[in-house]
């Protein structure tokens, strides 16, 4: 049995239930817009953020129907996200087939991205989840201030480490964040856990996108889904390299950041992975993004020992050992 099966074990029964659900708040009378519709649930994401709503619930409560209205949000407004993304980043494929831009174009990408974000809007609207809304506009927000932060910050070419940190908390850990937060919202008023699952959600999110970011340059299209040096060639200066510039003299590290400012053809983005991997940016990352999941996985030592805890632990340590 694959790691994530064994790890989604406990709530298998509420993700397939959760299928059911995220397909069925999909349904459109427009022919168009059900045509896309079809080809993007065609494949299947992880469900990673569906997996720790279910997972955080359990862990200080019993899953119920307000948690399934959390993780439909979630994944509806984490789906927006990635058709936009693609426009933002101008990817050509997304989960191993053409993105939505790519197969359509923009303009329907972000039209279908808007319709996935407000669908997820309204199901907190329907059942009453204004404190769901609240939570989920927030991270949606930082989301949105991420990406941004991140087109301003390549425009700049700045390689601090601080910066990369703020941008991977908004536009990814915040969400990460939220999900195990209402995932205890579902079942406990509790302060306390609730800040605590939060602070756990937003170390294992920038651990995720550390991970994620190390999949750029050396991933596989065939396995990720998704092209590799995109981040190279849209002039995102990650983690990786972040730290290959650091162990390198100025005059070294201008001449790399030069050829990420010119880079258009594909021998540039080369030697850019090549300079990381030479210089250890790779394992550098991986070695932050495994401190990420320490911290995290202390946190929840602080959780009574249940089943929901044991499969978040070893989720914690999927999320840098993945391979996808
Ligand atoms: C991709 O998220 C976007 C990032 C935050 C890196 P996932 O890797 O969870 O995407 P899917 O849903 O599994 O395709
Ligand atoms: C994460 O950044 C994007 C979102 C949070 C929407 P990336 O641009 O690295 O994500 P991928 O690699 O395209 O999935
Ligand atoms: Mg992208
Ligand atoms: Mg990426």
């Amino acid at each position: 049995m694959k790691v994530l099966d064994q790890i989604t074990l406990p709530v298998s029964k509420e993700l397939e239930k959760f299928e059911e659900y995220f397909r069925s708040v999909l349904k459109t009378d427009i022919g168009l817009l059900d045509t896309v519709v079809r080809y993007l649930v065609s494949r299947k994401g992880k469900r990673i953020r569906p997996l720790l709503i279910f997972l955080s619930a359990n862990l200080v409560g019993e899953v119920n129907e307000r948690t399934f209205i959390g993780a439909t949000m979630v994944e509806l407004l984490h789906t927006a996200t990635l058709v936009h993304d693609d426009v933002v980043d101008e990817a050509q494929e997304r989960r191993g087939i053409l993105s939505i831009n790519a197969k359509w174009n923009n303009k329907i990408a972000v039209l279908l991205g808007d319709f996935l974000l407000a669908k997820g809007l309204l199901i907190a609207i329907e059942n009453n989840e204004f404190e769901f809304l609240h939570v989920l506009s927030e991270a949606v927000k930082l989301m949105s201030e991420g990406e941004l932060l991140q087109i301003q910050t390549s425009r700049e070419f700045e390689t601090d480490e601080n910066r990369y940190f703020e941008i991977i908390y908004s536009k990814t850990a915040s969400l990460i964040s939220a999900c195990c937060e209402i995932g205890c919202l579902s079942v406990t008023d509790d302060k306390e856990m609730r800040a605590k699952l939060k602070e756990f959600g937003k170390l294992i999110g920038l651990a995720f996108q550390i991970r994620d970011d190390i999949f750029d340059y050396i991933g596989k299209t065939s396995i990720i889904g998704k092209p590799v040096g995109n981040d190279i060639r849209e002039k995102k200066i990650t983690l990786p390299l972040i730290y290959a510039l650091q162990k390198v003299s100025d005059k070294e590290a201008k001449a790399i950041v030069n050829i990420v400012k010119s880079n258009k053809k594909r021998k540039d983005v080369k030697e850019v992975i090549d300079f990381v991997i030479e210089n250890d940016g790779i394992g550098s990352a991986q070695a932050t993004a495994i401190d990420f999941i320490n911290k995290a996985k202390r946190i929840l030592q602080e959780f009574p020992n249940n089943s929901a805890r044991e499969s978040l632990l070893r989720l914690a340590d999927y999320i840098v050992e993945r391979e996808k």
